[in-house]
């Protein structure tokens, strides 16, 4: 079975066979008469690099539904099973006139893992409105209601990445979202100007998507056209010393406090000052509009990624003494 479809970066694997299950009834069947070790679990395959075939069952969560669980004069709680489009999601959401997650925008993926990376855009990150979300232990079929603190949500980061990794299928998550009294994060800048452009000066939660549909269509290519994960890497943090030595070479350097002694430094930026931007080999490249983003222009395999990726950490370590650690989920 291929897993082409399957995964954004778009790249020709097999898997040995392949179940999607819709209702949470049938995935509880599949675990239960499964080997944890046999199965592969796959959401939205937003975030993954494949290097070689899944000699594994591929467990596909497809659970769909969402539905307002309460609603207060200010507030709203949505709960949506984790199969359901992550954009798709946040445009229903919009439609409601229900705010929080306009900023998060046309990110790919799914609902279910979204709390994972804990994705985050344009000064917002889902654990802003993140309320708790539901799961199933793959081998235990216990299931376990995580709340804001269990997830211990940081920067592309949650307790799923780490101590709990591989150990649950998260089935469904739970938002709070804002009705009528919005809080429209717009500092970040290319918003501002975005909302400029258009002469928007009192913007909707809808106005915002929208920028961010822009800013993200102008940046990041499409995955239906070109294969790709969105950030390849993670923007690393360095000491504030290192950065220092760094500014007095290149003065303009972007960067992002983190606290007093240290600072995040955008990879995009390494990466394009260190002359790769839009470099490619063969069908595996560095995109010519962001160069934090690696792509498949078609045919690349999984390991070919790999190798240039490689190269992109080797060539921004020699260059600035900084390592650049992969987003993406290398498989
Ligand atoms: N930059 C360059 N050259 C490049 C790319 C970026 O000089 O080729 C500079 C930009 O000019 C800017 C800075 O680097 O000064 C930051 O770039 P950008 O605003 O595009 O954001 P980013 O830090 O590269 C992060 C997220 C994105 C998210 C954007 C917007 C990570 C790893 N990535 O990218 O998330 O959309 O901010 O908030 O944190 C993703 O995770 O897949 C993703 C796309």
């Amino acid at each position: 079975f291929s897993l082409k479809q399957y995964n954004t970066f778009g790249i020709d694997v097999k898997a040995e066979a392949f179940i999607s299950v819709t209702k949470l009834e049938d995935l509880r069947k599949v675990l239960k008469r499964s080997y944890a070790s046999d199965l592969f679990i796959l959401g939205g395959g937003s975030n993954m690099l494949l290097t070689g075939d899944i000699p594994k069952t591929v467990l596909h969560i497809a659970l769909t539904g969402k539905e307002i669980i309460s609603e207060t004069e200010e507030n709203v709680i949505i709960e949506a099973a984790a199969g359901e489009n992550w954009h798709e999601f946040v445009m229903w959401t919009l439609d409601q006139d229900f705010g929080g997650l306009e900023n998060l925008s046309l990110i790919p993926g799914n609902v279910g893992t979204s709390p994972i990376q804990n994705i985050g855009a344009y000064g917002v990150e889902l654990k802003d409105s993140f309320v708790s979300c539901k799961a199933m232990h793959i081998q235990t079929l216990e299931e376990k209601e995580f709340s804001l603190e269990d997830c211990n949500f940081g920067y592309r980061n949650s307790v799923f990445k780490h101590d709990l990794k591989g150990e649950y299928i998260i089935t469904s998550v739970r938002f709070r979202l804002t009705r009528k009294k919005h809080q429209l994060k717009v500092d970040y800048g290319s918003i501002i100007s975005e909302l400029e452009i258009k002469g928007i000066t009192s913007p909707s939660i809808k106005d915002i998507s929208n920028a961010v549909i822009a800013i993200r269509r102008s940046k990041l290519p499409d995955p239906a056209e070109i294969g790709n994960s969105g950030s390849f890497f993670k923007n690393p943090v360095i000491e504030k010393s290192q950065y220092e030595k760094l500014k007095a070479e290149y003065p303009n350097i972007p960067s992002y406090p983190i606290s007093h002694t240290q600072v995040k430094v955008p990879a995009g930026w390494l990466i394009d000052t260190a002359g790769l931007k839009g470099y490619r080999d063969g069908d595996a490249g560095v995109h010519r509009n962001q160069a934090l983003v690696l792509v498949n222009y078609g045919e690349a395999s999984g390991n070919e990624i790999l190798m240039l990726s490689k190269k992109v950490q080797e060539t921004v370590y020699k260059r600035f003494g900084i390592h650049l650690e992969a987003e993406v989920n290398i498989i």
